[in-house]
């Protein structure tokens, strides 16, 4: 007997095949069942007819509940009033796995609290393998972009001594070596990657102790980070308007269903063309004054400030050139305005707010010293990513995109915990 997924039944009309999954819905007049399946590629239904199956099959049926995991046996036929298309005339019909009634996600709306227990089971709801499917594409469109220019990836190391973005590490014990710290980022090794490769990427799981409980942080989240050597500020943004043009283009292109099934509007993103507005930080701040914020020059901006800013656009705008202050220690210092860096963070529209920070590096050695002691950080720890600045140092530029923030935004879900597998988040650790 031939097995085949529900993505598959097309090629099976006429035949006999058997599909296992799961059971999401059961209904009977006595006579005639329907049992509706799905097993991760689509949904299925069955008819049962009382009078073409043995009496162990309808009574089968009889026992059946939500999630119990079975197979099912028949003949295919194609039926475009049925969901996938496709309707099977059930044979015969096994049970692999009972499902006692109290599964703990039924078809009724349950608080955010429960659903996050039961995340496990969650996952297995439309809505969630939509996500999870688009996901999925992002991630690869983001490898085959990087893939077709020739970019290297290097996988940073997530245990690491002290060094970072700012805020706060999660540390565990590391043998006679004292405390080693969660990457929260694999930047600071791409650079000294970019010297060695030219052009890389990095792909992989960032750690941020923060106490935030926005709908837009996790403690463990996943970042993508090219580097590249011989890029400035501006190449920099180039590349992130290509990718981000070119990620977009590729999910709306084949990931159609799922975004039906998120009732996404797609036409918000059909508006992701290049170029992006690239607009100064300075005059960021002047506009925010116009509408009503009172973010001063010298602060980050926060998320209602990126709100204000991304309202006027239909697609991503950069925001560049912050003050010193507001960012990280490695960025290179605006020549035209040192009170500056020359860096941007990218704010997705709809509100949905920054999902990618990026900069040209500082490449001067003592000036990047400089600003370590100003920040008060280890400077031990950095002795050898200060010495990327001491033999060959180089111009170089790069960027983090966060995937959950750009899945979120993609999908139109507004918080970001729904966009990893299983989150992490200040008060969840399971499961
Ligand atoms: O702006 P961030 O902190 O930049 C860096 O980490 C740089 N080292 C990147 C680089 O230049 N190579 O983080 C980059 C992105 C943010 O724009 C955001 O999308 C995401 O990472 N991000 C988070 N996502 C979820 N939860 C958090 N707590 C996040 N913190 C940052
Ligand atoms: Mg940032």
């Amino acid at each position: 007997m031939a097995f085949a997924r529900i993505a598959e039944l097309p090629q099976h009309v006429g035949q006999s095949v058997t599909v296992r999954g799961w059971v999401t819905h059961l209904r009977s007049s006595g006579k005639v069942a329907f049992i509706v399946m799905r097993d991760g590629t689509g949904i299925l239904q069955s008819v049962v007819v009382k009078s073409q199956v043995t009496p162990e099959v309808w009574d089968l049926f009889g026992t059946l509940t939500q999630e119990a995991c079975i197979a099912v046996t028949g003949e295919v036929k194609a039926d475009a009033r049925q969901p996938g298309g496709h309707e099977l005339g059930l044979a015969n019909l096994e049970l692999f796995g009972a499902s006692p009634i109290d599964y703990p996600i039924q078809p009724k709306e349950h608080g955010i609290d429960h659903l996050l227990d039961n995340r496990h089971f969650w996952l297995r709801t439309p809505r969630q393998v939509a996500i999870a499917r688009i996901r999925s594409e992002v991630e690869q469109s983001i490898h085959d972009f990087f893939y077709e220019r020739d970019f290297l990836r290097v996988d940073t190391p997530i245990l690491t001594a002290a060094i970072g973005e700012r805020s706060g590490l999660f540390a565990t014990e590391y043998f006679e070596e004292g405390t080693a710290f969660l990457a929260q980022t694999g930047q600071l090794y791409g650079e000294a990657a970019a010297a060695a490769f030219g052009k890389i990427y990095t792909f992989g799981p960032t750690f941020r102790a923060e106490k935030s409980k926005t709908r837009r942080h996790l403690t463990e989240f996943w970042m993508m980070e090219p580097e590249v050597a011989f890029a400035d500020s501006n190449d920099n943004m180039q590349l992130q308007e290509d990718l981000l043009v070119y990620v977009v283009q590729r999910v709306l292109e084949r990931k159609g269903a799922e975004f039906k099934e998120l009732e996404r509007d797609v036409t918000k993103l059909e508006n992701v063309k290049a170029p992006f507005p690239r607009i100064d930080y300075n005059d960021a701040i002047a506009t925010l004054a116009t509408k009503g914020s009172d973010t001063k020059w010298g602060d980050d901006l926060g998320a209602e400030d990126e709100s204000l800013l991304v309202a006027d656009y239909d697609r991503p705008i950069f925001i560049m050139n912050y003050p010193k202050e507001a960012k990280a220690f490695y960025m290179k210092e605006n020549p035209a305005d040192p009170r500056t860096v020359l860096c941007n963070d990218c704010l997705a529209p709809e509100g949905f707010g920054e999902i990618i920070g990026g900069s040209q590096r500082e490449d001067d050695h003592d000036k990047i010293l400089h600003r370590l002691r100003e920040e008060k950080l280890p400077e031990a720890a950095y002795d050898w990513y200060l010495a990327l600045r001491k033999y060959g140092t180089f111009p170089h530029s790069g960027f983090g995109l966060g995937i959950e923030r750009t899945v979120a935004w993609i999908c139109g879900t507004p918080h970001i915990r729904e966009c990893i597998a299983f989150p992490r988040m200040m008060h969840r650790l399971k499961p």
